[in-house]
């Protein structure tokens, strides 16, 4: 299997014409990775998923998008930057694939301009009392996350889960509710085949209300509308209004509610996000809108303001099912146009939301650290290793394992955690927004950090070459006290 597997991708590996960005530090990943790890890697990944596929030619055919996308991972901690990328339960889909199933599927309302285009012309900034950070979750406003799976109806989520927030507000209820009665009964939008969120806050007014998760639970297909249950109206919305696209009328309307938007949501680094804020290849123009979500606070980290958003892609995706995106950029409609199509139902009662104070923005979760030094510096794990006097780095961890590893060009090194940096063992402490390795906290002086490149694949045959080890001159950092001195 793997050697028929390793042909085939010979084959492929020729045919197919990757993106420049698969190719690592301009190396060919296979030169690297062997074919034997990289399957034993899906293995794992397959158990903790719960993936099973029916025919060989389809578990070829995963692999080989598990493997690109595995590629791409590597890829990108070696250009780290931002969010962080990983292998999440949709590690074993193309792109094109991806797109296919989950996206594409916020269709354009006709006469319904994208964003509200009639305020653009005299966008003013909004002006309200807002905290510096909010998370409604922690208000109780919100019902866990929930999964779409294999159908296009992103916009039934975003519309129950901001009928949820507000309902809950006003009564003190947190509902959750039936999104497949949205699929099934609201003729306005097309259900698996995608819909809109203001047709469907429209569509529960006019039925008057609209039933509980519970009675009407959620199938992943188009079915026949109930009518029993659309006659179940246990919560209703009395309006609904659209969001001025800005920055600050988005969050004035946050601060009030959680909020639907709509977003670009087929970009690969989005695909396989798994934390931190997302700022990575989405497009922003409003145009490609693809996917529709509910934000449900914002906070800011290390001066980077950002939404934090409930997904409908089940909680082994993101960050348990969310994700952080910037905000307040200069971009005209947001990020991934977040901005474009936001909107949020009324419901009369409205008492305004009591403050607590501003609390805390959530911590994001900080990417895992990487194992201590190896103790033999040359042998990277069973598998790979360093050229004498290097050291050991791990670069891709899963599953409590490092699976590839970097080679970083210091003896006995402190590989620094959360950046592709390194230190030597005289210089252990890493600074690393100065890109220095300090002797100890505090100092002024040191000498750079160095980036680890992949580790080879130990072959049989491969010789273990000598390098050069090479001089460090010590550099000064900024004293961030000179200037007041
Ligand atoms: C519709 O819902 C009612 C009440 O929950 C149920 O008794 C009935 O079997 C459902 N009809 C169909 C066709 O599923």
């Amino acid at each position: 299997m793997g050697f028929q597997l390793a042909i085939l991708f010979l084959i492929l590996a020729s045919a197919a014409s990757l993106p420049s960005e698969h190719s690592i530090i301009g190396h060919d990943f296979n030169e690297f990775v062997s074919e034997e790890r990289v399957f034993e890697l899906f293995q794992r990944w397959k158990d903790k998923h719960g993936k099973a596929y029916k025919h060989t030619e389809e578990a070829e055919r995963r692999f080989r998008n598990f493997k690109n996308n595995l590629e791409y991972v590597v890829e990108k901690k070696n250009n780290p930057g931002g969010h962080v990328v990983g292998l999440n339960k949709f590690a074993d889909m193309s792109n094109e694939e991806f797109r296919e199933i989950y996206l594409k599927k916020i269709q354009k309302p006709i006469g319904k301009a994208i964003g509200n285009a009639k305020s653009n012309l005299h966008k003013t900034v909004q002006s309200c009392e807002a905290p510096s950070s909010l998370d409604w979750r922690k208000r109780g406003i919100v019902t866990p996350v929930k999964d779409q799976g294999s159908c296009g109806s992103c916009w039934s989520f975003s519309t129950t889960g901001a009928i949820e927030g507000i309902n809950a507000l006003v009564t003190g209820d947190l509902i959750s509710l039936s999104e497949q009665e949205l699929v099934d009964c609201d003729t306005t939008s097309y259900g698996c085949d995608g819909g809109y969120m203001d047709y469907a806050f429209e569509w529960v007014i006019n039925n008057g209300g609209i039933d509980t998760e519970s009675d009407y639970p959620y199938t992943g297909v188009d079915g026949t509308c109930n009518i029993t249950k659309e006659e179940t109206k246990v919560v209703s919305i009395d309006g609904y209004k659209d969001v001025e696209p800005s920055d600050s009328a988005l969050l004035c309307a946050a601060v009030q509610q959680p909020i639907s938007v709509g977003m670009v949501g087929s970009a690969s680094d989005f695909q396989l996000y798994t934390s931190g804020i997302y700022n990575g290849d989405c497009s922003n123009d409003p145009y490609y809108i693809d996917h529709a979500v509910l934000i449900v606070g914002y906070g800011s980290e290390n001066g980077e303001d950002y939404w934090i958003v409930k997904n409908s892609w089940g909680t082994s995706w993101g960050i348990d099912g969310y994700f952080y995106i910037t905000r307040d950029t200069s971009l005209e409609y947001g990020k991934c146009a977040i901005n474009a199509m936001a909107s949020y139902p009324i419901k009369e009662s409205y008492a305004p939301s009591p403050y607590s104070p501003p609390s805390e923005p959530p911590p994001l979760p900080s990417p895992p650290p990487p194992p201590p030094p190896s103790p033999s510096p040359t042998q990277c794990g069973d598998f790979s290793y360093c050229p004498s006097g290097e050291t050991c780095c791990c670069i891709f961890g899963f599953l409590d394992f490092c699976w590839i590893y970097g080679c970083c060009p210091y003896e006995n090194a402190v590989c620094c955690s959360g950046t592709q940096d390194c230190c030597p063992a005289d210089y252990p402490i890493c600074d690393i927004e100065e890109g220095l390795c300090l002797k100890k906290y505090g100092d002024y002086l040191g000498v750079a950090a160095k980036s680890r490149m992949l580790a080879k694949h130990k072959l049989p045959w491969t010789k273990i070459e000598e390098t050069e080890k090479m001089h460090q001159s010590l550099q000064w950092k900024r004293n961030p006290f000179a200037a007041i001195r």
